[in-house]
């Protein structure tokens, strides 16, 4: 019988492997999945910049940075974002401040040459590498990335805390611009030398504090593209190849049978008409088209009327006798769902009973009279407080 070993989060790097193992062993054990800390990555490392020439950077124009002061006391964090100042500068305490400049390695030769030790990832993969400068205590606070790193100590001590727990807690603390955690409990800690190196993947929470002097880190970042701007891009992308004629068409349309719906050959139409619909579930496509042809090409939009009605009131005024009139601007359709069916108004969706968003498709005038059934009322109020329905009273005579 094998038992597995639980893999180490430390381990001694060399001149011949900065990762402590071969780039197929880390891609495989760590990247993605686990941090890692690799003492003595890059031994005897010298740092590629110096202090002067990092804030030298932040004067420029066009260099992207941020000066941030903790001021420990009050439990108030400073951040100025740059171009900074010598003025700034000169006003800096003597330790709990931090100077941070992003895509270094596009303005330093030098620092640039630091990623062909990376080069075991695809290069478009690499986002940029960030410097920071602190003074003793100096540090971002506690926080996640949505992306890999390596920390790469440069000059100076650092001290590091992470929690590989994969149920911390990851929200935010509401008075900091940081996006700080609000709680933060490491599960390791170590004090990091020039030469040591710390992986983390996303979402690991990490606090980085200046330890004992000046301290340098260098951060190699990664970046992955969020998913929706992957589709958002990809449809642009598509969009601007499709020409203008190529439109929504139904040569086999066959007489409606309730107006307002989207039936099933209609979502087949739609389904057809979009390059990446085939991978969309009948639940998601309706749900879009739904909202997107209510809203086509709509000059005006109804406005909300100023004070919300209650459904008591709205209740008073139908058994008053009011009627419900379509806003002139309200564009309706309406859709099958799983459960019931779901009117699409204005780019809005509200789950209803078929017969009743039909009906409300159907007719631009509404008397509801009787006893209305809540869920009737619930939708009616909605309509009315998001103005596709204006409440008209009565004449009196
Ligand atoms: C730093 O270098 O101060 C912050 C780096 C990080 O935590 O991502
Ligand atoms: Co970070």
């Amino acid at each position: 019988m094998t038992t597995s070993r639980p893999l180490p989060i430390e381990v001694r790097g060399s001149a011949r492997q900065p990762l402590g193992m071969s780039p197929a062993q880390f891609l495989r054990d760590y990247w993605h999945k686990r941090p890692l800390l690799i003492r003595q990555a890059f031994p005897g490392f010298q740092p590629p910049i110096q202090p002067d020439d990092l804030a030298g950077l932040a004067l420029e124009e066009t260099a992207l940075s941020r000066l941030i002061v903790h001021d420990e006391a009050r439990e108030r964090w400073k951040v100025k974002a740059g171009p900074l100042t010598e003025k700034d500068f000169a006003g800096t305490p003597d330790r709990n401040w931090t100077l941070l400049v992003q895509d270094v390695d596009k303005w330093d030769a030098d620092v640039a040459a630091l990623l062909k030790d990376f080069t075991f990832l695809p290069s478009w993969r690499l986002d940029d590498i960030m410097i920071s400068y602190a003074e003793p205590g100096g540090g971002v606070g506690p926080h996640v990335d949505q992306y890999d790193v390596f920390l790469l100590q440069a000059i100076g001590q650092r001290h590091w805390a992470i929690s590989d727990d994969p149920d911390a807690p990851k929200d935010f603390r509401p008075d900091v611009e940081l996006k700080q955690l609000r709680h933060f409990e490491p599960t390791h800690e170590w004090l990091l030398e020039p030469g040591d190196m710390l992986y983390l993947p996303p979402d690991v929470p990490h606090d980085g504090v200046a330890f004992g002097g000046p301290c340098m880190t260098i951060s190699v970042g990664m970046r992955a593209p969020s998913r929706a701007e992957l589709v958002g891009d990809l449809a642009d992308y598509l969009a601007e190849r499709l020409p203008d004629e190529l439109r929504y068409s139904d040569p086999d349309l066959a007489p409606a049978k309730a107006i307002g719906e989207i039936d099933r050959a209609a979502l087949a139409r739609v389904r057809q008409s979009v390059p990446f619909a085939a991978g969309l579930d009948d639940a998601t496509l309706v749900d879009w088209f739904g909202r997107f042809i209510t809203r086509y090409r709509s000059a005006q939009q109804p406005v909300p009327p100023t004070k919300a009605l209650t459904g008591a009131a709205l209740l008073k005024q139908i058994e008053g006798g009011a009627r419900l009139l379509r806003h002139p601007w309200a564009r309706m359709a309406w859709a099958k769902a799983r459960r019931g069916a779901t009117l699409f108004v204005n780019g809005q969706a509200y789950p209803a009973a078929a017969e009743l968003a039909a009906r409300i498709c159907r007719e631009r005038e509404l008397a509801p009279g009787g006893k209305i059934p809540a869920a009737e009322l619930t939708l009616l109020l909605a309509l009315v407080n998001d103005g596709h329905l204006v409440v008209r009273k009565p004449r009196r005579r």
